[in-house]
């Protein structure tokens, strides 16, 4: 397979999209999220989670006050690339305080009103803005049901394949490609990246599959075991086969995550198909090294994100982004979905408007 390794040094290809928030636009957020915070009060009860109920409230209020703008820059991605880089939030590195060792610890760091970081006050803005794009989630079984995942690289997890690896290749996967409610959209806060780490993406509307691969990949063959931020031994139960290729609207999708699905359980002709598209992925893979303020936006039906290796630093100024999970209650997902039961994976879905799944 190629390595992506050799894309390290391309930043924002012109292939993604990009919309630039105006610069009041941009402040709004920040002032609003700012009132917000104020106003709830930063404490371990509001910010552990941030599904407290004043909280909520206060989000579902007011992220329909935010500029046109700024709801016009969080439509999903237009182009069939499926990704779109946001600019940007205004951000001081100063603000930040030192960059967390682990999700715990971050979402401790937000609640603790003695820290004055602003990692509470983004962790709203991102509510914001997510709520503009769609209905924001969490996992109760990921970062212990927190809304707004915190990713930084966290000793001991290397080389895992998660958000809290550094050392490994994050190979390119659907988020959460596991589970039947796994997001539609998925946003990438950047807070910091002083070794401009890129951020790959690769579109399944950009790659070359013949008729055969398609129909191959289309049948449900192997299931997708949940990573390992969500436990271990999923392999010894009940696991669906699920379809690797979809489509919507006539428009090919993908569910797709190779360091958790058992390739070798499966026949010569879908193996081949499979490695052939994994191949076209890598081939049209592109890479955005994020820059603080910057939200990258993945279409996570159409797109496979991952991570150019990185050496950690561990001194407090280590990458990290914010990462917010969007259902988008218009769109449909294949009827077949439905008997899944996502191993036991249970969403966090307090602003869900419609009953029932993606279908
Ligand atoms: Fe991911």
């Amino acid at each position: 397979m190629k390595s992506v390794l050799s894309e390290r040094q391309t930043l924002h290809p012109s292939d993604i999209e990009r919309r630039d928030l105006p610069e009041s636009a941009a402040r709004a957020v920040r002032h609003l999220a700012a009132e917000i915070a104020v106003t709830v009060g930063a404490g371990p009860e509001i910010a552990g989670t941030l599904s407290h109920p004043v909280l909520l409230r206060h989000i579902d209020a007011k992220y329909g006050r935010l500029p046109d703008a700024v709801h016009e820059a969080l439509r999903p991605p237009a182009t069939d690339a499926g990704v779109t880089i946001i600019r940007r939030l205004d951000l001081g590195d100063d603000e930040l305080g030192q960059t967390p060792h682990n999700w715990t610890q971050a979402a401790a760091q937000a609640g603790d009103r003695a820290h004055r970081c602003a990692s509470f006050e983004l962790d709203i803005a991102m509510l914001l803005l997510a709520r503009c794009a769609g209905e924001p989630f969490g996992w109760e079984g990921q970062q212990g049901g927190r809304l707004v995942n915190n990713i930084v690289p966290t000793p001991g997890h290397e080389h895992e394949q998660s958000g809290a690896s550094s050392t490994a290749l994050l190979s390119p996967h659907t988020e959460d490609a596991f589970h039947p409610e796994r997001a539609n959209l998925l946003m990438l806060g950047c807070l910091r990246n002083p070794d401009r780490v890129g951020t790959t993406v690769s579109s399944v509307r950009h790659t070359e599959l013949d008729a055969a691969q398609r129909e191959t990949l289309s049948r449900a063959r192997l299931p997708i075991l949940p990573d390992v931020s969500y436990g271990t031994g999923f392999g010894d139960g009940p696991a669906p086969a699920v379809a690797t290729l979809g489509s919507d609207a006539c428009r090919l999708t993908l569910r797709f995550d190779p360091a958790y699905t058992p390739l070798d359980d499966a026949d010569d002709e879908f193996r081949s198909a499979y490695r052939h598209l994994a191949a076209e992925l890598e081939r049209v893979c592109l890479t955005a090294a994020l820059t603080p303020g910057e939200l990258l936006l993945v279409d996570n039906d159409v797109v496979v994100h991952g991570r150019v290796p990185f050496t950690p630093r561990y001194d407090g100024t280590d990458r990290w982004l914010k990462r917010v999970n969007i259902r988008l209650p218009q769109r449909r997902r294949d009827a077949s979905e439905a008997a899944e039961d996502g191993y036991g994976q249970r969403v966090v879905a307090p602003f869900r408007t419609s009953r029932g799944r993606n279908r």
